[in-house]
């Protein structure tokens, strides 16, 4: 699949086979993130892989309880990646979208499936959240949670892409 093919044909996947993920091809989508641009290169975000069935499952209850649910915000994917940047940097929700963004395209291309999922921002403001980032040395005060990437292999086939809308692109020639 070439670069262009792959950005067109990922979609949100919202079920998921418990099946574990192969640790090559979570690294090679981490290694992806990692070559997002940055504002000036300063490389605001981490990545928190989470592979582990305890921890996925506690992250996945702060993420339900910022909505107020108690459904599986994570759609049973077996792994999620978690993108924080540095409060310090003024580009860092632009700095981890962009890491977002290259995670969910890597998992595509090398056929996974991944949704992003919000309220990582919430996560991480609360003591449950902090005390996960806590284990890992990480100060939860000094970054800012972008977005959860879910990946799994997909229960079912990709949704279509909704049509995109007609007045999406303005041209000035
Ligand atoms: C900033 C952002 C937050 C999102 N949050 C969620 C979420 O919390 N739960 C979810 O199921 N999908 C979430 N999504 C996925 C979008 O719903 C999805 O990308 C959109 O419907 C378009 O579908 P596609 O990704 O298949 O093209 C989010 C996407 C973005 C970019």
């Amino acid at each position: 699949m070439n670069t262009l093919d792959a950005l067109k044909t990922r979609r949100s996947v919202r079920a998921y086979k418990p099946d574990a993920v192969p640790a090559e091809l979570i690294d090679r989508i981490l290694e992806a993130g990692t070559f997002a641009p940055t504002g000036m290169g300063r490389q605001s975000p981490i990545i928190v892989a989470i592979t582990n069935k305890e921890v996925r499952d506690r992250l996945a209850k702060i993420n339900a309880a910022v909505m107020d649910a108690e459904d599986d915000p994570f759609y049973g994917a077996p792994v999620v990646l978690v993108v924080l940047a540095r409060k310090d940097v003024p580009t860092r929700v632009y700095d981890g979208s962009l890491v977002m963004g290259n995670l969910l395209n890597a998992a595509h291309e090398l056929g996974l499936g991944s949704c992003w999922i919000h309220r990582a921002k919430e996560e991480f403001e609360t003591p449950e959240g902090a005390a996960i980032l806590a284990e890992l040395g990480i100060d939860a005060s000094e970054y800012e949670g972008i977005g959860n990437c879910i990946l799994g292999y997909a229960d079912g086939p990709e949704p279509e892409a909704a049509p995109r809308k007609d007045d999406y692109v303005y041209r000035i020639v």
